[in-house]
């Protein structure tokens, strides 16, 4: 008995420690790399970036052929027309949320922060062709 003992007390204490050891210790990336929160809109353009969000988000009602009957007659794909609501401040506004225009999505919920951001550089830049 009493040689067993100092061995169910060692026993415990690496029990212990291993428990401790999968039970505390994440190594996965989400953990070891956190999503900093840093949004990157420095190299944002039209094709690369603006077209998949509008694509995603907004082309259900403001595409060319869907603007007629969803859309108001807002024709987002086309170049001109898109450019021309970029530098009004109307679709930076309205995917903001801002005062004074419609909030878009319209029905649906508001776009990521970071992707509101993006269409406001790619606005801020010019609104180009890119
Ligand atoms: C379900 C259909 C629908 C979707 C999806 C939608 N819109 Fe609209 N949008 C409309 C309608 C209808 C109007 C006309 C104004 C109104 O009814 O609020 C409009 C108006 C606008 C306007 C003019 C706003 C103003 O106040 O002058 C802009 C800019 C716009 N939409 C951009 C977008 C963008 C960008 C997206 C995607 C992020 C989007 N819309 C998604 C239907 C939609």
């Amino acid at each position: 008995m009493k040689r067993i003992f100092p061995l169910i007390a060692i026993g415990i204490v690496m029990a212990l420690a291993l428990s401790v050891q999968t039970g505390c210790y994440y190594d996965n990336e989400e953990d070891l790399y956190p999503f900093t929160g840093v949004c990157d809109t420095s190299s944002v353009s039209l094709s690369g970036i603006v077209k998949p969000i509008l694509q995603g988000n907004c082309y259900g009602c403001h595409s060319a052929s869907a603007a007629a009957a969803s859309g108001a007659g807002i024709n987002l794909e086309d170049y001109a027309p898109l450019k021309g609501w970029a530098d009004n401040g109307r679709l930076y506004c309205s995917v903001d949320h801002g005062n004074g225009c419609s909030q878009m999505p319209k029905g649906g919920g508001r776009l990521q922060q970071c992707d509101i951001d993006k269409i406001k550089a790619w606005v801020d830049r010019g609104a180009l062709n890119n």
